[in-house]
């Protein structure tokens, strides 16, 4: 069973071809990353633009490294939701237009409940990917960490979830690409700030736990707030003072340690949290997924405070891709999900898991 996955719910097109749920044949990804840079941030009509212009190439490239052609698959599956409106719409557009054309079964996934599907590629043409060796048994206890979302999931089986606690303002992510902004790293923030914090102390800006009253939901914002306070005091500055003009009083050791300080009380955030649910509910397996799932630190406390050793994608495979699409479509189709109409799909920007 081939499947070609179309995934543009943000600043990535994406496209690939997974057989039987495992075994990733292609996976193109094309960033429009570098034309958000100088905004500090994604520009919804850049990014639908962006993915007007690559989603046919996109669509093309995956399809040839997967050697195999749009006859050859034997179903289509998109994103359908969350993410950008004019984004999601490009992606669907394609999937429509290929699925009646080619009269292919279209399966439409969402976003978020993909990412831990990742996880679950363990063989690839590509042998540079550093792949899981089993997928993950269920129930599976899965932490989904990105620039939009950041929840606690415990799966039971494919379709069979539990969202434990999700996040009440921002996304760890989007925690990382503002306090990315305050300090003057460049954007996306949470690479530039994994970065900029090796050389800093994590201990040099102490930052408050964060509380919330459901013992598995997340708070981000106030933990953004207190890093721009704490910056502005350092700076010896009042708090009605600019946080735009913060980053030019910085030195680049200041800027570090910062960084350092702010990050390790965001993975301590997750990591607290994950080992309260894995003690609660004792699933067979761990799984970290989502953008920030890339963060070295976060894999390393993990590793070190969890009685499991978690299931990571590659790198590659934890920021968008049409992989963990493809993946997800593929269980979809194995516990016989309805698939979608392609003449009524419409995108759903603000679809939950
Ligand atoms: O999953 P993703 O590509 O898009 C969403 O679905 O949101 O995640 C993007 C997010 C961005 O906020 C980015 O700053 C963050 O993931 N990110 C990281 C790292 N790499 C990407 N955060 C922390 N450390 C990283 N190494
Ligand atoms: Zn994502």
């Amino acid at each position: 069973m081939k499947i070609l996955a179309i995934e543009t719910s943000c600043d990535e097109t994406a496209s690939a071809v997974v057989q039987d749920g495992y075994r990733l044949l292609s996976n193109v990804v094309a960033s429009s990353v570098d034309l958000h840079k100088a905004y500090g941030g994604v520009v919804p009509e850049i990014a639908a633009r962006s993915h007007i212009e690559s989603i046919i190439p996109v669509i093309e490239e995956a399809l040839k490294r997967a050697n195999t052609s749009l006859d050859e698959v034997d179903a289509l599956a998109v994103t359908e939701g969350p993410g950008l409106s004019g984004s999601l719409l490009i992606g669907i557009m394609a999937a429509k237009s290929l699925a009646i054309a080619s009269k292919k079964p279209l399966y439409a996934i969402n976003h978020v409940t993909a990412h831990p599907y990742a996880a679950f590629i363990t063989s690839s043409t590509d042998k540079s990917l550093s792949l899981p060796k089993n997928s993950p048994p269920f129930p599976s206890l899965a932490l989904i960490v990105s620039g939009g979302h950041s929840q606690l999931v415990l799966f039971k089986n494919h379709f069979d979830y539990k969202v434990l606690g999700q996040t009440l303002d921002d996304a760890v992510g989007e925690a990382f690409d503002k306090v990315a902004k305050i300090v003057g790293l460049p954007y996306p923030g949470g690479p530039s700030i994994a970065k900029a914090a090796q050389a800093g102390d994590p201990k040099f800006m102490p930052l408050p736990a964060i509380k919330t009253s459901s013992a598995y939901d997340f708070s981000f914002s106030g933990l953004k707030t207190a890093v721009l306070r704490a910056t502005q005091e350092l700076c010896g500055k009042k708090y009605d003072f600019p946080s735009s003009e913060l980053a030019g009083l910085l030195n680049s050791s200041q800027r570090a340690n910062i960084a350092a300080s702010f990050q390790s009380r965001a993975v301590s955030e997750l990591v607290g949290r994950t080992l309260k649910a894995y003690k609660e509910f004792s699933p067979l397996s761990i799984i970290v997924a989502g953008g920030v799932a890339a963060n070295q630190e976060l894999r390393a406390q993990l590793d070190r405070i969890l009685p499991v050793k978690p299931y990571y994608p590659d790198i590659r495979l934890c920021t968008d891709n049409a992989a963990m699409i493809a993946t997800l479509a593929y269980f979809a189709y194995e516990t016989k999900q309805p698939t979608a109409d392609p003449y009524i799909l419409e995108p759903l920007p603000s679809l939950s898991m």
